[in-house]
């Protein structure tokens, strides 16, 4: 598939830059992601106007927001192991919880607030339809695109007492491999002294326990929505393409495809489908707006796609 950003409706507001790890420890919160403060210094300040060309962040307002967000991480850095990882995968890879479809789902996200995302005031429903409405726009014959742009959150649900009420530090911010050393340019990377698996030698080299090129898909990522949503979506049987399912997986891994850490793990097929990811993660990130979506008027066709795409009623 080809991948273009010409013509996007974000033109103008990015730039791609790499996020050195040397300036991991000047880290600031950007949303969900950090932001080098070389960034901000160049310029670099596309969420003070997003899509809809309104502005909504004052940082000296959010201190305490952003103590907060630090303490999620600092919870996620100290917990998310090796072992934890797979053990979340295997219990909630068995979708014994609840029957249900994608929009139900849709629906049921609005009862979740995600702290790691100070950007979010409005219901998550909107975050979904805002930013599958903003892709559709720049991107008319990607159904499939504007498709998992709705679904990609889905996997927060994680955090209802229905779905085992996991802590926020298990369903949100930003994911990260486990198994192998934690790259630097994970958001807070301090607080992972005091995971277990940084002072264990099987886990704590560059590699840990894969081999160079390995491929993600092969790779143990910290528990999250991102892991639960892929999984929900593939062994359900969805018909969307690898790239939609790796778009879900990996939207939070931003150590990945902000920064480029990571990259001696992926193959081949995985570099292809980082094209499509870092497209999409511009529409995440900046599509946020006041401006709501009329609900009831894009539901037929978001409707039509989950038809397409889906079966009525999903495991979850
Ligand atoms: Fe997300
Ligand atoms: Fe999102």
């Amino acid at each position: 598939m080809s991948v273009s950003v010409e013509g996007s409706a974000f033109g103008a507001l990015f730039e791609e830059k790499n996020v050195h790890s040397e300036d991991s420890n000047e880290l600031v919160l950007h949303g969900a992601f950090p932001l080098a403060k070389h960034e901000r210094q160049n310029g670099f300040n596309a969420t003070d106007m997003n899509a809809f060309g309104n502005s909504f962040r004052n940082y000296d307002a959010e201190s305490e927001r952003q103590r907060m967000v630090e303490e999620l991480y600092r919870m996620q850095h100290i917990n998310q192991t090796y072992d934890y990882g797979k053990r979340m995968r295997e219990e909630y890879g068995k979708l014994d919880k609840l029957e249900m479809g994608i929009w139900e789902c849709c629906e049921l996200l609005n009862e979740v607030t995600d702290d790691s995302d100070p950007d979010l005031d409005e219901p998550q429903i909107q975050h979904l339809l805002q930013s599958a409405e903003a892709i559709r726009k720049d991107y008319p014959n990607e159904d499939w695109l504007h498709l998992t742009a709705l679904i990609h959150d889905l996997g927060k649900i994680l955090m209802l007492p229905s779905f085992g009420g996991l802590p926020q530090w298990s369903v949100v911010g930003d994911t990260f491999p486990l198994g192998c050393a934690f790259d630097e340019s994970n958001v807070h990377h301090k607080h992972f002294k005091d995971n277990p698996d940084n002072t264990n030698p099987t886990y704590n080299t560059k590699n840990g326990i894969y081999k160079e090129g390995i491929g993600l898909d092969n790779v143990v990522m910290s528990w999250g929505h991102d892991e639960y949503m892929y999984l929900v979506a593939k062994e359900n049987g969805t018909t969307l393409p690898p790239v939609a399912l790796f778009i879900i997986k990996y939207h939070s891994f931003y150590a990945l495809h902000r920064a480029g850490a990571y990259t001696h793990l992926m193959n081949e097929e995985d570099i292809e489908n980082l094209k499509w990811l870092k497209i999409f993660s511009k529409y995440d990130l900046y599509s946020k707006s006041k401006v709501l979506v009329d609900i009831e008027k894009v539901k037929p066709y978001y409707m039509s796609l989950i038809e397409k795409y889906f079966p009525a009623k999903l495991r979850w």
